[in-house]
Order: C-alpha cells, then structure tokens, then sequence
C-alpha cells in the first residue's frame, strides 16, 4: 500500500508541475503521448484507492489560473475539455455507445482537425465584438481583448447581424503557423534570443504578454480558426450548419471538417489526415468527432466537463531511428542510478537529439538494448527525447547486450534496489564521489542557493582540486586558491565569490531546500519553513507533526527524521548557521497601503457598544 500511495504522490506531483507549467508559462515539458499515459495511471490507482486520492490532484481540475495579467470574466457557457484516446478500438466503443444512447443503427458525426493551439470564447452582441475569453478554469477566462490586433481570423464587426439580438459566442482554437513561427523566430535570432521551438507555446507566449507588440499588428503572427456557436435561439440544428454559419459570418473555418455518416468514414478522415497532417500551414494533434445532431449532443450531455457527444483522437507520436552508441549510468545526489542512452546525433522535430533517457534497468530489460542498436526516438514539446523501441531487423549476432551494473560506476560499491522499487541505487551516500558532486550541484542550483556561476564542471574541478569537498565549503573559498586553478579568471572569481556570498540572503525554504533532504521538493520545503519558521525547530520536528503537513505524509516526515537525526548532517546545518545561511523564515516586508480613507489617521470612536 505505501507503495501504491508514494506512486500516486509522485504522479501528482510530477502531473502538477507540467500543468504548472503549461497552463501558467505556456511550456510543455513533456509530449501529450506520454502526459495523456501518467493522467491515465494515476485515475486508473485512485479508482481503485479511492481513500489515497489527493485533494490537489490533477485529475480533480483543469486548466489555469486566471487573473494575474487580464481582467477575469466569466464565460456565458461554461468551456470544457475532451476525452481522448489513442486507439481506434476505444474509438470504436465510443461510436457504438453514442449509437446505443441515440437508438440508432449509424450515427451522424463531424470530423474536424484538432488544431493545436489556445482556445477562445469570442463575444459578440449586435453583431459587434464584445470581448475574447481564454478557456481559464472552464467557468472564468482571462479577457485578452487587448491582444486582437495580434490574431487573423476575428471579424471586429460581423459580415451580416445573426438571428439573435442577445450576446452570442464563437469558439475556436488560435494557432501560429509555421511560416509565422519562422518569421518571428528570425527576428529572435538577430535580437540574440533563443528561438522557439513549438508554435503552441509560441501562441501562448504572445497571448500572455502584458503589452501589445505593434511590429506584431502590422502583421498579425496569430490565426483563429472557429470550431463552435453557443446562444440562445440560434436555430441551428446541426454541427455542420454551425459551422457554414460560422463561416458565412466572417470567419475561416481551418479544421477541414467533414461529415461522416458511419464509422468507417470516421476511420478513412484519421487515416488520411495521418499521413497529410505534415503538409498543413500548422499544428494539429489529433482530429476530433462529434455527433453532428445538436439536440442529440445536449440530450447527451457530459460528465465532469467533458462532453459524451465528443472525443478527440490523437496521433501517436512520429519516431525517428537513430544508432544507439552506448548507455552512460549516472549516479544522482540521492545514490538512484539512472541509465542515459548516447545516441548517434539525429535530428528530431528541429533539435539536435544525442542523449536520451532510459529511466531504470526494467525498461533496458524491456528494450532489450544492444549495443549499436538501431533504436526509436520519439520527442514532442520540449520533452526530452525517449527510446520507445528497437528496429530488431538491424541487430547483428555480434552485438554486445546493455547490462545494468552490478556496482556504482563512481565508487564501485555494490548496487541495491529496495523490493518493488525500479531503481537501483549505490548506498555509499558518504563517500561516493557521483553523490557528493551532484549534492553540491543540487545546493548550488537556481531553485536553491542560485550560486550562479557555478555549474557542474566548476564543481567538479573544486572537488578534484581538493578545494571543497562539501557545499559548507564553497562558503570558506579563498580567491588565492581559485587563481591557482586552470579555467578560474580573475573576473569570474570575483564574480563567483560575489554571487557565493549573494547567496547566504537567499530565504529559509530555499535553504532548506537546498540541503538536499530525499524527497523535499520547493514545495515541501516552502511548507516546512512557512510552517517551523526556524530550523531548530524543524530539525527537532515530530514524525506526527510532519506527516500531518499538507502535501507531506508518512514517507517524506520519515525521510525528515532520518535526516536530521544524522549526526553529520546536524553538524553541517550548525556549519552553515554560522557561516551566516538563512535559517529562519522572514516575512517578506508588507508593502505600504495606499490609497485607504483613513490611513496614517488616528481616530476616536465615541458611543454606545
Ligand atoms: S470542440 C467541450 N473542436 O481541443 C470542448 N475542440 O481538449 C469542445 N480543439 O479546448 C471542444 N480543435 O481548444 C473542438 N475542432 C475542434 C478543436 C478543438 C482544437 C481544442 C479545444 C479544446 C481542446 C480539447
């Protein structure tokens, strides 16, 4: 069971933060194949442990938080999400459920392309244009009206004034095309930006910005494409009408929508759109069904914002093949080993790809990798690249078998892995010289210390050195001893001891965060210092007192305790206490109110109570 419970905690968390990311920065960290598989895992454990499920879990909520930038507005029509699959046979259970709720023997769909990019809700009234929505949390969007002079596609005024005097809404997805994508990235390149790799995030970066670029009007980068009407009275009965009646409003309907009349034609529009998606101005993800009948769509209705009329279809990700040169075994700050594929350079989606992960030694196993394997990448986003099979047709008799090491490749003590645990790891958490260089790495890392001008190699060549040999004593560096070391200049010493001595303001969570306690994350540690205020006092902290934190639990308390109960480890706080570290929470100062009637007055109430 603690097993079943730590996994769901890690898919909660690991799901959180790429929805973190996606929803508030516009950054997919991981492609939606892999995404859409940990979401699934993890309803697929909580239904089954219903009593482990976590109230922050993803699976509770979509979408982002609104607000922080534009004026919040709530949508007329609450806006939803899909279902969505990657196999034609749960498409086929699909099409035979809605066929058995509508009591008919075919049924009537819309296929249209699932356009990858952000959905708006547009309102107009009168046939002028009232405001555009972001989708937000479903119920509220971000109105990001100002941003209109950026998007193709929106009519200010419509061609001709519809059926209802009232506020009507048209919805659709905004996307960059790749053209458009090209253009603005040539233009990063001269001003020494990084370009951008996916035209969704690039989407979501302009829609996000604050301020109107007017370079950008003058050329709009941004297309809509409409997908949907919602009003009262509309008569309209059909999807396929909505969108003709969209079309002759004013808009373009990009998603080449097609009506289907039974399953095969479902089957035939994947088909043809799998092999022609690559010949399309832009992204698309998949392609989506709906049931073309209104009436039936509403009598169907949805469950947990996600209507039962629809689904979307998504293709599986395209792999590249590539040579596997070897696999490198790297040792983490906490002892996990982790198998790391060298690749023979290849290009994938634009990007150079020589490295790609391997998770643990069951998926070597389940690869059955060799060397000089001719192996499957796949990569989407900004993911970083995974192995996802080998082409066995290429494999020659000779060819040496990848084996997991029996000892750790940086000490040589012998490997272990815990029952029911993927991983193996070396437990000469002391000595091992992997553990130690990637604990200092930790320490010194932009969520923690952000010892700036200290990356991995600068570490390595203090430790080899023997300047350091523990992050306590980078905080004793002397600028003699640097200048004597190759690949230390005067300027980058100064600058390196500035951002050393920079780092001892940095606040208490980031501290605590940075002593690199196994399974304390930021998050964790924000709490742990919000919640102790001092170290002295976290570190004499009960098992029960943890355990009972919001988003700690049994294992991370235990894991707490085991730390600070380590002698070496209660020495090197008080080492860090006096070399002057953070080691209480401070308040952030609160800023001075503006602007209420009676500040800075002193008044006298008089009368009865
Ligand atoms: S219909 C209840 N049609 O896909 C939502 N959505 O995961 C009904 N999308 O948020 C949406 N192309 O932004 C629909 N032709 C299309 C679409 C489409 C892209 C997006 C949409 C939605 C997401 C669902």
């Amino acid at each position: 069971m603690e097993k079943i419970a730590e996994e769901i905690k890690q898919l909660v968390d690991e799901i959180n933060r790429y929805n973190d990311a996606f929803f508030q920065k516009g950054i997919s960290l991981i492609d939606d194949y892999t995404f859409d598989q940990l979401v699934e895992r993890l309803k697929k454990l909580e239904n089954a442990h219903p009593h482990l499920k976590h109230a922050n879990s993803p699976t509770q909520k979509i979408g982002e938080n609104v607000g922080k930038i534009f004026p919040i507005h709530a949508h007329r029509y609450p806006m939803g999400s899909l279902g969505n699959t990657y196999a034609t046979e749960d498409l086929a259970q699909f099409y035979a459920r809605l066929k058995k709720l509508s009591n008919q023997s075919t049924l009537d769909c819309m296929c249209e392309l699932k356009l990858d990019g952000i959905a708006l809700s547009i309102g107009y009234k009168g046939g002028e244009f009232v405001h555009m929505l972001t989708r937000g949390d479903g119920k509220k969007g971000d109105d990001i009206s100002r941003h209109l002079p950026i998007i193709k596609g929106i009519p200010k005024r419509l061609k001709s004034i519809p059926m209802t005097k009232k506020e009507f809404y048209i919805r659709g997805e905004v996307v960059m095309p790749f053209d458009a994508l090209d253009q603005l990235n040539a233009t990063y390149k001269k001003a020494g930006k990084a370009p951008l790799a996916n035209p969704r995030n690039a989407a979501s970066g302009l829609l996000r910005r604050k301020e109107v670029d007017p370079l950008l009007s003058k050329s709009p980068p941004l297309i809509f494409s409409p997908y949907s009407l919602h009003g009262e009275n509309l008569a309209i009965n059909t999807q396929q009408l909505a969108l003709e009646t969209i079309d002759s409003l004013g808009f373009r309907v990009l998603s080449r929508a097609h009506h289907c009349k039974n399953f095969d034609d479902i089957v035939g529009y994947i088909a043809h759109w799998e092999e022609k998606k690559d010949t399309l101005p832009f992204l698309i993800d998949g392609i989506v069904i709906k049931v073309n009948d209104l009436r039936r769509q509403k009598e169907m209705g949805s469950t947990a914002q996600r209507p039962r009329w629809a689904i979307a279809f998504k293709y599986k990700p395209k792999a590249e093949k590539t040579s596997l040169i070897g696999v490198d075994f790297r040792v983490g700050r906490s002892g996990q080993v982790t198998p790391i594929a060298r690749l023979l350079p290849t290009l994938l989606q634009g990007s150079q790809i020589q490295r790609a992960t391997l998770h643990n030694a069951d998926e070597i196993e389940r690869l059955n990798l060799h060397e000089g394997d001719t192996v499957f990448l796949v990569k989407g986003g900004d993911v970083i690249p995974k192995i996802t099979g080998v082409d066995r047709r290429h494999r020659e008799k000779n060819q040496k078998k990848i084996e997991f090491p029996s000892h750790c490749p940086s000490c040589h003590t012998l490997l272990s892995k815990e029952r029911g645990s993927v991983h193996f790891y070396c437990r000469n958490r002391k000595k091992c010289p992997a553990q130690i260089k990637n604990r200092i790495v930790h320490f010194v890392g932009k969520n923690a210390m952000d010892i700036a001008d200290l990356g991995e190699k600068k570490v390595e060549a203090l430790l080899k050195k023997g300047c350091i040999a523990s992050s306590t004593d980078l905080y004793l560096l002397e600028r003699e001893k640097l200048e004597a070391l190759e690949g230390f200049q005067e300027k980058s010493i100064k600058k390196l001891l500035q951002s050393i001595e920079n780092s001892k303001k940095q606040p208490f969570s980031r501290v605590i965060f940075a002593l690199g306690i196994p399974h304390v994350g930021q998050t964790v540690a924000k709490k742990l210092a919000l919640y102790f205020k001092k170290m002295d006092y976290l570190k004499s902290a009960h098992f029960d007192d943890l355990a009972n934190m919001e988003d700690v639990g049994p294992i991370i308390a235990q894991s707490i305790c085991d730390f600070f109960h380590d002698p070496d480890q209660s020495k090197r706080i008080d080492a860090l206490k006096n070399l002057g570290l953070t080691m209480e929470y401070i308040p952030l100062k609160k800023e001075k109110k503006v602007g209420l009637p009676f500040s800075g007055k002193n008044m006298v109430i008089s009368g009865t109570f």
